[in-house]
């Protein structure tokens, strides 16, 4: 019996292979059933478990018999909405369709060739029948030959009979372009229909719909399309015939391919309540709040920033006085809006507005520059509590003033990366920071700090995590050795607090004062765990001025430095330490190091 031979084949298959291996192919599946009747139910579980095995993905193609249909469609019953079904039989009949489809069948997706829409859809429309059918989504193969513009014509429109009778929730035509009429009938499907098209279709389609003018089929396509038009490019007078239909869909605009949005700011404000703007521009964001302010018209700005997604970007943009003044108008009307003001030129004089606005702002964006002078405009304000501690909430507590900021500039700009801070700038960042709730990152990377300004830091780094540049790491151990004892100990623990326990001197050339204001910190403060003084020319009369205190840290890094053998037994004293890395040195007689292991010296 050709039944029970080709069954042999199936147990095989599923009790030797593993599901991710199982690479029968999806015919696999068709040529079984072609060989079998699966009428016991038994037998069409075995082959719906066969079918899992291979993903739920069935192809049929070549000449599909009636009982072939039928085992398959008794087979579908079992698979619950998982099967995604290709269906492109060279021969089926309208039998065969019945055969299929004659339950109450769910699919994950069906795939159909030119053919079996035709026919399907003949189908359905002959007999009113297929109501029990459900597709998640349903998609045309793509063809080898294109068919002539009337048979694309005809498949359309039986892929309309099919929506009318069958759930479908989502149609795909990407693979395929329809003509732009031949699109209608499906458009004005009424029921809960998402449609995938084509960039180039939608094209032509909204030329289509500009042309027509047609308000229900407007609609239609605003609502298959969920007002999503991102990918498309429009023109006024078609974006206008949208906006003005009663429907009131949002309806979302990419910015960058519609740069005529940008032309006439006042024509859109009517409307801002309807359109969401992705990749706005900020020559048109500032245009926008301009129009606004002049007109003095308020309400519209919770719209406005609806559209904006928040998010009010004038990067790089030259402020005008009244545009900061629109600006700030803006910021009066709006709540929890994100400001970047990256490479934003502002008149000095405004600085201080926009300060005592920024309770109204989530989150600034701002170059150290600019950062900077906020930070002078708050320790220079009356009300410095409150305008320290919006400025910090705005920039997420972290004082930036490294150059991370100015990497997007123009090699020629970049060639002055460094900032210097002089005594005023670190009193004012001291002061702010004073006045913080919590801790602040303060990095100074990038910078250059005049001696009595870094001496301004001191009070204030035991709320800050500091990252700076190893030149000013290094001046402030320098400054750590004052006449105090208690102003000494008080500066060594804020500074290792601010280092969290890790200091990288690596690469700078330490004399014997430098070591000696190391060894003092060292001293007053137990937290320091890791020390990097590689590369930093340290000779053993060095090495000895710090000795008495390097035994505290837990990883030292001591590598490439002048140390020779006269430091042998200062080094084998460092008890506590897990790690000395010692290599590149002038160590001749290694045999001291090699017994143990936290040495490494090869
Ligand atoms: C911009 O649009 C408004 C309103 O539609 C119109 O009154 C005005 O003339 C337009 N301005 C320009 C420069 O086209
Ligand atoms: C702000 O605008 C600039 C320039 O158009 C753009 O590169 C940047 O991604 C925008 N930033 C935000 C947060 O939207
Ligand atoms: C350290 O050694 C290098 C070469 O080994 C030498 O050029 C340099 O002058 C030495 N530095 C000191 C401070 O002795
Ligand atoms: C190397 O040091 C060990 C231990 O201090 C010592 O016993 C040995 O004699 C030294 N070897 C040389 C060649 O100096």
């Amino acid at each position: 019996m050709v039944g029970g031979a080709a069954f042999i084949v199936l147990e095989l298959c599923l009790l030797t292979v593993h599901p991710y291996c199982f690479s029968c192919g999806p015919e696999f599946f068709q040529r079984v059933c072609t060989l079998l009747s699966v009428r016991p139910r038994e037998e069409a579980e075995r082959l719906a478990s066969l079918l899992r095995l291979s993903g739920f993905t069935l192809l049929l193609s070549g000449e599909l018999p009636r009982t072939t249909c039928l085992s398959v469609g008794r087979v579908l019953q079992l698979c619950g909405s998982n099967v995604d079904l290709i269906l492109k039989p060279r021969k089926m009949s309208v039998k065969g369709a019945f055969a299929l489809f004659r339950r109450k069948t769910q699919l994950h997706s069906l795939k159909l060739s030119n053919d079996m829409a035709l026919l399907l859809g003949g189908w359905v429309r002959r007999w009113g029948v297929g109501r029990q059918v459900t597709v998640e989504e349903l998609s045309l193969s793509p063809q080898t030959a294109q068919p002539s513009r009337r048979v694309l014509l005809k498949v359309v429109s039986s892929l309309a009979s099919l929506l009318r009778y069958w759930a479908v929730r989502q149609l795909d035509l990407t693979e395929v372009c329809v003509p732009a009429l031949g699109l209608t009938p499906l458009l004005l499907h009424d029921g809960p229909l998402k449609i995938k098209l084509s960039e180039k279709n939608v094209q032509q389609l909204l030329s289509l719909l500009h042309e027509l003018q047609d308000q229900d089929l407007t609609w239609s396509f605003l609502s298959k399309f969920r007002g999503d038009l991102t990918s498309f490019s429009l023109n006024w007078e078609l974006l206008h015939l949208l906006l003005q239909h009663p429907s009131a869909q949002t309806l979302t605009v990419n910015m960058r391919k519609n740069l005529f949005l940008q032309e006439n700011v006042t024509r859109l404000l009517p409307y801002l309540d309807r359109i969401v703007f992705k990749r706005p521009c900020p020559s048109f964001v500032l245009a926008a709040i301009r129009e606004i302010y002049k007109a003095r018209a308020s309400p519209i700005i919770p719209s406005l920033l609806r559209s904006l997604d928040h998010v009010i970007n004038l990067t790089c943009r030259e402020m005008s006085p009244m545009d900061c003044d629109a600006l700030l108008y803006t910021l009066a009307h709006s709540d929890g809006v994100k400001l970047n003001l990256l490479w934003t030129s502002i008149p000095a004089w405004k600085t201080q507005s926009i300060l005592l606005n920024l309770d109204k702002v989530s989150q600034l964006s701002v170059d150290r520059n600019l950062l900077l002078r906020l930070v002078h405009g708050c320790a220079a304000s009356d009300a410095q509590q409150g305008a320290a501690e919006s400025l910090l909430r705005t920039v997420q507590h972290r004082l930036d003033l490294s150059c991370s900021s100015c990497v997007e500039l123009p090699e020629e700009d970049q060639r002055d990366t460094l900032l210097r801070l002089t005594a005023g700038d670190c009193r004012a960042v001291s002061s702010i920071l004073r006045r913080s709730r919590r801790d602040t990152q303060l990095i100074l990377q990038d910078c250059e700090v005049q001696d009595s300004g870094a001496d301004l830091l001191f009070p204030v780094l035991h709320k800050v995590k500091l990252r700076a540049s190893k030149a000013v790491l290094l001046q402030l151990v320098s400054l750590v050795p004052v006449n105090s004892e208690r102003d000494r100990v008080g500066r060594a623990v804020s500074l290792c607090k601010a280092l969290e326990a890790e200091l990288d001197l690596s690469h700078c050339t330490l004399d014997q004062r430098a070591c000696a204001a190391l060894a003092l910190m060292l001293d007053s403060c137990e937290e320091l765990t890791e020390l990097d003084l590689s590369h930093c020319q340290l000779t053993d009369q060095l090495l000895l001025t710090l000795s008495a205190q390097l035994h505290k840290v837990q990883v030292l890094d001591l590598s490439h430095n002048n140390i020779t053998d006269a430091s042998t037994d200062l080094l084998l004293q460092l008890v506590s330490a897990n790690t000395v890395q010692l290599f590149g040195n002038n160590i001749v007689n290694r045999t001291s190091f090699e017994k143990d292991k936290k040495f490494e010296i090869w």
